[in-house]
């Protein structure tokens, strides 16, 4: 089979050879372009549509809802108060994660981060245990950080 190029892509290729050009830097930022505007067709066409790119799984929902209540409540409280039966022993206390300052003081990433690795990765107590089993999980991760984000007052 024979491929004809246009002769404009010939041209855009020695472009992108040659150093310091700026026809090579236009391509760039126009590839960057390109890869944004997929990505956004993309999330925009996520099965659970207009979730913003971050909706959460229904049934990793009511998996982080299972394992909040058998792996969190007993140190963060049902409500998240800090005062499941497992904080009257600790020292600093569990965080009483529906403090509303204290959630706008932190972001999803980290709250991700101290759910999967534990306290001692974010330089806090090594009391709060890491979930390794959910590591690899993302959607049960991300769903958990949104029970989090729910225990807001
Ligand atoms: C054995 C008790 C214990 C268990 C179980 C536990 N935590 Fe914690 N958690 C703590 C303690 C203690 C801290 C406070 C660490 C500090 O202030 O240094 C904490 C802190 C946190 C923080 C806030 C970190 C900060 O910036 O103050 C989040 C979020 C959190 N835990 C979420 C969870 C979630 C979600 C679960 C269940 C998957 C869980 N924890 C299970 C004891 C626990």
């Amino acid at each position: 089979m024979h491929v004809r190029v246009h002769p404009s892509l010939k041209n855009a290729e020695e472009f992108a050879l040659a150093e310091d050009l700026p026809e090579d830097l236009d391509m760039k930022s126009f590839a960057v372009l390109l890869v944004a505007a997929s990505a956004a067709l993309i999330s925009g066409c996520g099965k659970d549509g207009g979730g913003g790119g971050d909706s959460i799984d229904p049934a990793a929902q009511a998996e982080a809802s299972k394992i909040y209540m058998q792996r969190c409540t007993t140190c963060h409280g049902p409500n998240g108060g800090g005062d499941g039966p497992g904080a009257a022993d600790l020292n600093p206390k569990p965080r009483n994660l529906s403090d509303a300052t204290w959630q706008s003081s932190v972001d999803d990433a980290y709250i991700e981060k101290i759910i999967k690795l534990g306290g001692a990765a974010v330089g806090k107590s090594a009391a709060m245990p890491p979930n390794p089993d959910l590591a690899t999980n993302e959607p049960v991760v991300k769903a958990l950080r949104a029970k989090v984000r729910s225990l807001k007052k």
